[in-house]
């Protein structure tokens, strides 16, 4: 008999439907990756599940049930919605709390706390709706984690039930707001837990806390976490779970970004015929209004404008080069002091570098097949996809050795690595870009090693894969032996 894992894998974003970060991209690409590695003898039963933000198109989706959950005195009606993508089913679900909150975050931590609590409670319920029961709920960031929590008290309620679960840390410092009370209204009580006192009311330690396990994007994060720097106050916690915490460095959607059949570049390329990307560079340089000159290095950043990307590092370590020959297009909107911190640099060298304060999906595209250097100089990065992009489309990477950064590129071999999150580490780096710059054979052997890499999602997928077996094995075993 083949066997079949079900896995209900919870997302606040996923692409095509809803992104707004790198967990948009991973929530709809991963799902679909998984689903196809089924075997004869292993199927692999994806279903995501999102809420139905107000930005979500309904024309598509069917009605798949209404329910209700109890919160207080009141039944809270969930409505249920699927859809498919690529033969996987999706299911959006709406409520109240949902539409209130407007917006996919909407800064206001009472709503997105009620939101996403609402969300990750209901989402425990649909399987019983559809008929059909999930072996694992995966779970990503502070949004959905709470769906951990809730399945364990569920295990706690009902001896017999097998369903384990797993929390994906994408971005630690975002745990969520104090949902205590919350809880206790959805008749969930705040268990004793070996948790910060600080952080036993927050939903994203409370569901890594109840979870079978949990996975941190990258290796190198998983590593991270466990320490001051990057542990955001749970690297106590951690350490004491490290039996169950493991590093999967997230894959990026191949197909989609490549450069040989990009259709938004003025040339399409690949290692073998990396003679025609100058043409790229000239039409970006031409479309962001930069002068047109070939042999002048031109630096790129697609980013959002947080001081988690290091935005400010990057400004001031190129205002630090002075008067040498050099170019920069910047495209990212966000923290409006990081916005007006650019523009400035902008202002002063005019004939030198080019700010975009909006989010734009064909620029970015651009940017990485034309430009020579990718900076990120990322503060914290658990993985990070745009270093990934730009190896594959030639496009030399300059990052800091942090997270997922320090897992996909090496110094010297395949980019340019600085240690500290200062300007002058990222100038030092930047020097040494530049004075690689005219040698063009061996320029060319940093681009050709970059684009030679897989960052498909097959091999991170099949890890996933081997955590799911060992999930299903444990909860098997947990039952035997009450
Ligand atoms: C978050 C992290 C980023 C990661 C992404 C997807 O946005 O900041 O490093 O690549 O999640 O996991």
């Amino acid at each position: 008999m083949p066997q079949t894992i079900n896995i209900l894998f919870l997302a606040a974003e996923a692409e095509p439907f809803v992104k707004v970060g790198g967990l948009g991209d991973v929530a709809g690409t991963l799902p679909r990756a998984l689903r196809a590695l089924s075997t004869d003898d292993l199927k692999l039963d994806v279903r995501l599940v999102l809420p139905m933000h107000s930005v979500i198109k309904s024309e598509a989706l069917r009605p798949a049930g209404i329910y209700s959950i109890q919160r207080g005195k009141t039944e809270l009606q969930v409505e249920a919605f699927e859809g498919t993508l690529d033969g996987m089913p999706v299911y959006f679900l709406n409520g109240d709390p949902i539409r209130a909150a407007g917006s996919v975050y909407s800064s206001n931590n009472k709503l997105d706390g009620e939101k996403y609590t609402f969300f990750s409670l209901a989402a425990l319920e649909l399987p019983r709706q559809i008929n059909w029961s999930p072996d694992i709920i995966h779970a990503n960031d502070w949004h959905t984690a709470l769906a951990a929590y809730g399945n364990l008290v569920k295990r706690w309620d009902e001896k017999t039930r097998r369903v384990s679960s797993l929390v994906a840390i994408h971005n630690l410092p975002f745990m969520g707001p104090d949902v205590s009370e919350i809880l206790e209204s959805y008749g969930l009580p705040l268990a004793n837990t070996d948790l910060p006192s600080w952080a036993r009311v927050m939903p994203m330690p409370l569901g890594l806390w109840a979870s079978d396990a949990i996975v941190a994007v990258s290796p190198t994060y998983a590593d991270e976490i466990l320490h001051e720097e990057f542990g955001c106050g749970l690297q106590d916690f951690f350490r004491n779970r490290t039996d169950s915490l493991s590093g999967i460095l997230n894959g990026m959607d191949t197909a989609s970004f490549d450069p040989q059949t990009d259709s938004t570049l003025a040339a399409n390329f690949n290692a073998d015929t990396l003679s025609l990307r100058p043409q790229n560079k000239a039409a970006l340089q031409e479309r962001v209004g930069l002068p047109v000159i070939s042999d002048v290095p031109l630096f790129g950043m697609v980013t959002r404008m947080d001081v988690q990307k290091g935005v400010d590092i990057a400004l001031r370590g190129l205002k630090m080069l002075g008067k040498q020959n050099w170019q920069f297009v910047l495209l990212g909107a966000g923290d409006p002091k990081l916005e007006a911190m650019a523009k400035k640099l902008q202002e002063e060298m005019p004939d030198r570098v080019r700010v975009e304060t909006r989010y734009d999906a064909k620029l970015a595209r651009q940017i990485y097949g034309g430009a020579d250097v990718f900076l990120m100089p990322s503060r914290y990065e658990p993985c990070g996809i745009s270093q990934m992009i730009s190896m594959r489309y030639g496009c030399i990477p300059l990052v800091r050795a942090v997270g997922g950064l320090h897992d996909t590129v090496t110094d010297s071999e395949t980019g340019f690595v600085f240690v500290e999150a200062k300007a002058k580490s990222f100038n030092d780096a930047v020097r040494r870009a530049l004075a690689l710059y005219p040698y063009h054979s061996r320029w060319a052997a940093l681009q050709k090693a970059g684009m030679a890499l897989d960052f498909s999602w097959s091999h991170s997928a099949r890890k996933y894969v081997d955590l799911y077996k060992k999930l299903v094995e444990t909860s098997r075993a947990r039952i035997a032996t009450p």
